[in-house]
């Protein structure tokens, strides 16, 4: 296993919103065929937390990002990058979100732009603000994942509306100089917090199993009657869920692997919060124990790019981060996109 930190950058705080509409599956049943049973039984979602009408994706990423920075103690000032991931941007093309959000937060003078990366876009975004930070003199870097999933979602149709929800979550990368709190870790294998590693993969011949048909370049709406099936989520999800099991495995060994780690040095695994069976199956497939994996899924459904976000935030609201705790991260989705993050709490 290795020894130390190459690189000194560690997450100072995690933050996240969850907008305050809770929307549960007996609710969800009365608009729509189905049934709290069999939501429950395919996916391990209870309810999912929707954002009013006149909330975009920017407003959930603006109130996560000030609970982070409220958390880590800091001032918004001592921000140098925002970097959001989104599938569900305020606007198509352009601007960015992560511009948005600056001028919400106040913030001039600093880069601000948007990672596209489905789901794993969190995972992704960690990693560039990471290579970011090596080659610049930033010290503080926030990344966001945000989403307002019930933008893009067909009501009418069951197969997709009732495993998605809003919110957003968000970290803070800090330089090591401005330590998150002087924690006892003697009797810890790592005695700094910091970034161990990451994967980044994309099987792109996957694309067309997740996407939004209509809306972009190659189906541009100009006009004319739009349907909703033509703008809002498509997916097949047996094909993501067969991927999905594949990836999360595969993923969680290389870390391990290329570390030269074993399952034994990893205190939790945060996995995408897209279905409790992909997890259990990866577990099963691993022989890993169930315990070691954070899930939250029931309360707040997928919440693509921001899931991981949001459940790291809980836990170190729970205090269930440790000083000390080595974290793997593990994300999947459209593109195909899939990876995970390595690091030390
Ligand atoms: O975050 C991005 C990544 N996304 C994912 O990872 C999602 C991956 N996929 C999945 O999680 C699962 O494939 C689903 C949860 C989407 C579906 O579960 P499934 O066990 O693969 O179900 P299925 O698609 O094979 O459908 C089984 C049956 C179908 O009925 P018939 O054709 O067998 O009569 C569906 O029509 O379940 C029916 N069904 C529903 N029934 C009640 C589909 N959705 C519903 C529903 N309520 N909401």
């Amino acid at each position: 296993m290795k020894e130390e930190i190459m690189f000194p950058v560690y997450i100072r705080s995690f933050g996240s919103f969850i907008p305050k509409r809770r929307v549960t599956n007996e609710e969800l049943s009365k608009t729509v065929d189905t049934d709290d049973e069999w939501i429950r039984s395919h996916t391990g979602i209870g309810a999912r937390h929707l954002a009013e009408d006149n909330e975009a994706t920017s407003d959930l990423a603006e109130q996560a990002a000030r609970n982070a920075v409220e958390r880590a103690g800091m001032n918004l000032e001592d921000l140098d990058c925002i970097v959001v991931a989104t599938a569900t941007p305020d606007h198509i093309g352009f601007p960015s979100t992560a511009c948005i959000v600056q001028s919400k937060l106040g913030l001039k003078k600093i880069p601000a732009f948007d990672v596209t990366a489905g789901c794993t876009g969190f995972i992704y975004a960690l990693e560039i603000a990471l290579a970011f930070m090596k080659d610049s003199h930033m010290k503080n870097i926030l990344v966001i994942g945000a989403e307002k999933l019930s933008s893009i979602t067909n009501w009418a149709d069951r197969n997709t509306c009732v495993l998605f929800g809003d919110g957003a979550g968000c970290a803070i990368l800090s330089t090591i100089e401005s330590p998150r709190h002087l924690e006892d870790r003697s009797s810890r294998k790592f005695k700094e917090p910091g970034f161990i590693d990451s994967l980044l993969y994309s099987e792109g011949s996957g694309s067309e199993y997740l996407m939004v048909p209509s809306g972009g370049s190659k189906n541009p709406i100009m006009g004319g009657e739009v349907n909703i099936e033509d703008v809002s989520l498509y997916m097949d999800g047996r094909k993501v869920y067969t991927f999905a099991v594949r990836v999360v495995s595969e993923t969680i060994v290389e870390l391990l692997e290329r570390n030269e780690m074993t399952i034994e040095d990893i205190d939790w695994i945060v996995p995408h919060q897209a279905n409790s069976r992909i997890i259990q199956a990866a577990s099963k497939r691993l022989k890993i124990p169930m315990e070691k994996f954070f899930l939250n899924i029931e309360d707040y459904a997928n919440t693509s790019a921001a899931s991981i976000g949001i459940a790291c935030a809980e836990m170190q609201e729970k205090g269930l981060l440790k000083a000390g705790d080595v974290v793997l991260t593990v994300g999947f989705g459209a593109g195909l996109t899939y990876g995970g993050n390595l690091f030390v709490w």
